[in-house]
């Protein structure tokens, strides 16, 4: 039977944080933000490993015992998301047919709802897909002094968010070559002609990217321990 792998790259810098340490590595309520990524990914019962991809000069990972089931560590991170994705992908040696959920570490606020509702949605899809979120807001398209050029239809708009769900052959051929405008799995998955699924996530499930997400990740995850 097919096997249900998450992989989590995690060999980013942070640089737009702009932190000392790496931010999958802060302290967010006790506990290294990447920790709260990891918790909930093992916690999907149709997930049988959580595997976690760093860079090879990582120093920060040993310092914190993660005692989590599921769990597998790969020191083989690479320049971009992309290459650290490709590099996983081949330390894990998959089954063509294994469904691999890839998840930003940097994406703590993930529920185990929404990441059961991507697998229940796609269990029988041709291609996968990935969480996402309808455009809520009017979008308007800037000149280059910042002034509006133009108002954009966000009628089929959506914001790509992970977990992205693929079958791991599909994956390592679309990965294949890398590309910098890869910043997904799914636009890899786009170039080789297939159509990802877009299934609905939430606004929950954002990027911790700037100084000023932390507050916010901080009462999401403090009202969920509160439950
Ligand atoms: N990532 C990775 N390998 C890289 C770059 C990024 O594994 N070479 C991971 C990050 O650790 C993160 C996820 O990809 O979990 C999403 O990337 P992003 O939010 O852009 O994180 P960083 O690249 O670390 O941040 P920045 O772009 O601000 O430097
Ligand atoms: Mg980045």
């Amino acid at each position: 039977m097919a096997r249900m792998i998450a992989l989590v790259p995690a060999a980013g810098t942070g640089s737009r944080f702009g932190a000392p340490s790496p931010k999958q590595y802060l302290q967010l309520n006790g506990k290294p933000l990447m920790w709260h990524t990891l918790a909930t990914l093992a916690a999907v019962p149709a997930i049988d490993e959580v595997a976690v991809v760093i860079s090879p000069q990582d120093e920060w990972f040993d310092d914190f015992a993660w005692a989590l089931p599921k769990l597998s560590v790969h020191r083989v991170g690479g320049a971009s998301r992309a290459d650290s994705v490709a590099a996983g992908l081949a330390a894990l040696a998959c089954a063509d047919d294994d469904w691999v959920l890839v998840h930003d570490a940097a994406r703590c606020c993930l529920s185990v709802a929404a990441a059961e509702r991507l697998i229940a949605t796609l269990a029988d899809h041709p291609v996968g897909g990935l969480l996402a979120l309808p455009v809520p807001d009017t979008v308007k398209r800037a000149d280059g002094d910042g002034r509006v050029s133009a108002t954009v239809p966000r009628n089929g708009l959506w914001l790509a968010q992970t977990p992205q769900m693929f079958r791991a052959g599909t994956l390592v051929r679309a990965l294949d070559g890398g590309g910098a405008d890869i910043t997904d799995e799914a636009s890899a998955i786009e170039r080789l002609g297939l159509k990802p699924q877009l299934v609905e996530g939430d606004a929950q499930n954002f990027k911790v990217t700037y100084p000023r997400d932390l507050a916010l990740a901080r009462a999401i995850l403090a009202a969920r321990d509160a439950q």
